[in-house]
């Protein structure tokens, strides 16, 4: 069978980067359709990604501080417990909502919801797998890939997603582990990490490097993270890495030895889970077929206009170039179909933020101070921390600062880097003041209410722009 055909635009995946550029297209007045073969929409964010590890993230937090915080605030309760089963259902009630929702925007925009898995026929042309049985030619003027990303495997270490789990694992353990062992200090080890540690387990982050928080995180505020999270109980065995895992009488054996130094040492634990990193989705999709060219890491190679190495195929998202964000693929999926549409679309990549949404969240947009450094940059600090601050203070949850990176000779915002209370939603106004442009002094000149943790923001800025702020 043949799809009335041709769409203006076929995406193929919908994740983020392909069910908002399915939307975005059908809003701008083209036939659209999306191939999705996971049998709902959303990605890996919606399913197994941001919105699960989110509400897992939240509520273990809230158990975190009933143990551990309330008595301090004159709050006593008693008999605190964890109901795990209730946790995670809550946990797929928020998911099942969100994807079905999307579904619902597909209706309301005219997309036509495709459910199979899609492989190159010929340039402008995919052959669908239907799930349902059979399969369906989909032909479509443009077609926008948007496979995403599945995580990097372990070599030797086999996932069975029980004892050995990828975050997928890790967001749906049936009890709460007593040991737990981390391979990856980055954003999905320290997110899930913290879950698990709250909720009781003894977790230990074995990371290669010598720092926590993955790409882009400033040496400073990663350094600061590393000693909170310690705080919280969360062990870290940096510089060293995994030789080799194997399962035996319920456990996992992991050796590990030092990055440097070669020291070997025995770990074990209930649960080990994996999270080196991702990498782009490309298999089975013929890509060769068509002449669709991939670099040395897997990612499909595209120009400034997301187009590929094959006429009429763009390709967004994780599957590509960049940083592995939700809304960074959104911004993609926006873009390449507006250059189809009107041969204009644009995405600010020095304005993308970066939220890893622990307790207290870290957040930042554009340059870290060693990437200034290694550029040769001139550049101030302003640095403001949330224990002058006095919503922080009052809300005794005053662990972090606000830190302002700008340009010395012209005062222009080069970078901003956030660890504390609500990170991840003060970061917009940075992320808004860099799409502007903004110089240090616009901001410490804005009013910002009183008492919130946004004045942390406004007087980080002061100290960059005038030397000094207020209240500290
Ligand atoms: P994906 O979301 O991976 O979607 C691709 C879709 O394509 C999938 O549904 C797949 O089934 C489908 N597909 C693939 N091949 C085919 C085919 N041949 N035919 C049909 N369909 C196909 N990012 C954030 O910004 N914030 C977060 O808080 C965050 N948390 C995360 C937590 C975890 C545990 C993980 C794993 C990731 C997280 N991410 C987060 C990253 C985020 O999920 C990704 O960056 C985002 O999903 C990428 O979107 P995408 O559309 O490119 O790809
Ligand atoms: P990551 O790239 O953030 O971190 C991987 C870490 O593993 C790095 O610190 C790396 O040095 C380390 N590592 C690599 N090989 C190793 C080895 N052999 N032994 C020990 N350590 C090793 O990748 P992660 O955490 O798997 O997440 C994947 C991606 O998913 C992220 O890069 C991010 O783009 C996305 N994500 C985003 C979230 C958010 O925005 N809040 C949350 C979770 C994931």
């Amino acid at each position: 069978a043949t799809e009335a055909k041709p769409y203006d635009v076929v995406v193929l995946g919908g994740g983020p980067g392909g069910y908002v550029a399915a939307i975005k297209a059908a809003q701008l007045g083209l036939k659209t359709a999306c191939v999705e073969k996971r049998g709902s929409l959303g990605g890996t964010c919606l399913n197994v990604g941001c919105i699960p590890s989110k509400a897992m993230l939240n509520n273990s937090h809230l158990y975190h501080q009933a143990t551990h915080d309330f008595k301090n605030r004159g709050i006593n309760v008693e008999n605190v417990s964890i109901d795990l089963k209730k946790m995670l259902g809550a946990k797929e009630g928020s998911v099942t909502a969100l994807t079905k929702g999307i579904e619902g925007l597909f209706k309301k925009n005219k997309v036509d919801y495709i459910k199979g898995h899609g492989a190159f026929a010929e340039p402008g042309a995919l052959t669908v797998k239907l799930n349902d049985g059979g399969e369906t030619r989909v032909e479509g003027k443009n077609i926008i890939i948007a496979t995403g990303s599945e995580v990097t495997p372990f070599p030797g270490i086999e996932i069975d997603e029980k004892q050995i789990v990828s975050s997928t694992g890790a967001l749906e353990l049936e009890s709460v582990p007593k040991k737990m062992i981390v391979i990856g200090g980055g954003v999905i080890g320290l997110e899930m990490g913290s879950v698990w540690s709250r909720l009781g387990a003894e977790v230990t982050v074995v990371e290669f490097l010598n720092a926590v928080g993955g790409a882009g995180m400033d040496p400073e505020v990663s350094k600061k993270f590393q000693s909170i999270l310690g705080k919280q109980g969360l062990k870290f065995k940096l510089g060293t890495k995994v030789i080799d895992a194997e399962k035996k009488d319920g456990k996992v054996l992991l050796n590990v030895e030092g990055a440097k130094d070669g020291k070997k040492e025995a770990l074990d634990a209930d649960v080990v889970l994996v999270a080196i990193g991702r990498r782009p989705v490309t298999e089975g999709l013929n890509l060769e077929a068509v002449g669709i060219e991939k670099d040395n890491r897997g990612r499909i190679v595209v120009d400034d206009q997301y187009n590929t190495t094959c006429k009429g195929v763009k390709c967004i998202g994780d599957a590509t170039f960049g940083p592995m964000l939700a809304h960074k693929a959104e911004e993609e999926g926006i873009a390449a179909v507006e250059i189809i549409a009107t041969g204009h679309g644009h995405v600010n990549y020095n304005a993308i933020p970066a939220v890893v949404y622990t307790h207290p969240e870290v957040a930042w947009v554009g340059k870290n101070e060693q990437e200034l450094k290694d550029e040769g940059v001139e550049y101030k600090i302003g640095n403001f921390p949330f224990l002058a601050n006095s919503r922080a203070k009052t809300n005794a949850d005053s662990e972090g600062f606000v830190k302002f990176l700008t340009e010395k000779t012209t005062d222009k915002i080069l970078g901003v880097h956030i660890i504390g209370p609500n990170a991840g939603e003060m970061i917009a106004s940075g992320v808004l003041a860099m799409e502007y442009s903004a110089s240090a002094e616009d901001i410490a000149r804005t009013c910002a209410a009183h008492p919130t943790l946004q004045e942390a923001f406004k007087e980080a800025a002061m100290q960059a722009t005038f030397g000094k702020a207020i209240h500290f």
